[in-house]
Parts: C-alpha cells; sequence; structure tokens
C-alpha cells in the first residue's frame, strides 16, 4: 500500500469518528475501509438506547462496503483518542477476518499515533467457513 493511500484511509476514519453516535459511552470511533480500487467508505460507532443494538465503527464501514458490492479490501484504519491505540473488539476482529481478511490494519489516535496490525495476529485459529464446509453444510 502506498503512503498516500494510507495517509487517505487515515484521514476517513477520523473524520468518521467526528460523525460518531456514542450519546452513551462518549467514546467516539471511527473507521474506514479501502477497496483493491481505491475507493474508500467510511462508518462510526452508533449507540443504541438498548446498549446491546450499538454497532461498532468497523463493522459500519465493512457493511457499507459490503453492500455497496465491494468485497476486496486492502486497508482498514480504525481512529479513537485514546493514547493506549484502540484495537477492534473481538466482534469486530470475526468480521474483519470473514470479510477483509487481507486488508493492512492501522490504529490511529488524535495525537500522531500509528501502528499497523493485521488480523491472523489478533484474532489466531479463526472459526470461518472452512469448518461449515467440513461437515457439507455448506458447498
Ligand atoms: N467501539 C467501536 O466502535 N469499535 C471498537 O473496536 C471498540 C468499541 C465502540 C462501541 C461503543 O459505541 C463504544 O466504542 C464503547 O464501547
Amino acid at each position: 500500500m502506498s503512503e498516500a493511500n494510507r495517509q487517505a484511509v487515515i484521514e476517513a476514519a477520523l473524520a468518521a469518528r467526528e460523525r460518531s453516535v456514542a450519546s452513551f459511552s462518549k467514546f467516539q470511533v471511527g473507521s474506514a475501509v479501502q477497496t483493491d480500487t481505491g475507493k474508500i467508505f467510511t462508518g462510526c460507532n452508533i449507540e443504541s438506547a438498548s446498549y446491546g443494538l450499538t454497532v461498532c465503527a468497523e463493522r459500519v464501514a465493512i457493511w457499507k462496503a459490503l453492500s455497496e458490492g465491494e468485497r476486496d479490501f486492502t486497508n482498514l484504519a480504525i481512529a479513537a483518542d485514546t493514547e493506549s491505540l484502540t484495537p477492534p473488539c473481538g466482534t469486530c476482529r470475526q468480521i474483519i477476518w470473514e470479510f477483509a481478511r487481507h486488508a493492512e490494519i492501522v490504529l490511529v489516535n488524535l495525537r500522531g499515533g500509528r501502528e499497523t496490525v493485521f488480523i491472523e495476529n489478533l484474532l489466531p485459529r479463526a472459526f470461518d467457513a472452512r469448518f461449515l464446509k467440513e461437515i457439507g453444510g455448506q458447498k
């Protein structure tokens, strides 16, 4: 990935964070995914008064891209304002593994902090469709 692409996806995630609907936690998160053709889709966390219905920024970004027909992702950025860079939650790790496995993930904060991580390290021995195929449940 080029540095320009990385920067664009980071800036998109930081801008998406500003649109966070974190009415209860006040913990604002932004995310952006970039496709193999360079398109960027953003997401922010959206909280519900029925707390369990809250959706993380990463999943909003991935759902938006998938629902527009995109399938191949090269980069994913996650932006939050924490000193220790915020990684994706467990649920989002599963979704990243299934739908954006090959994306380079960059964690950023508002103070210039950056770290690149890969989903195979965040979610070792992941469950996925391979196991469903093994018992013939999915062809
Ligand atoms: N959150 C995200 O959007 N992404 C993460 O990876 C961690 C958590 C959101 C969910 C909730 O709105 C708030 O952060 C506090 O958990």
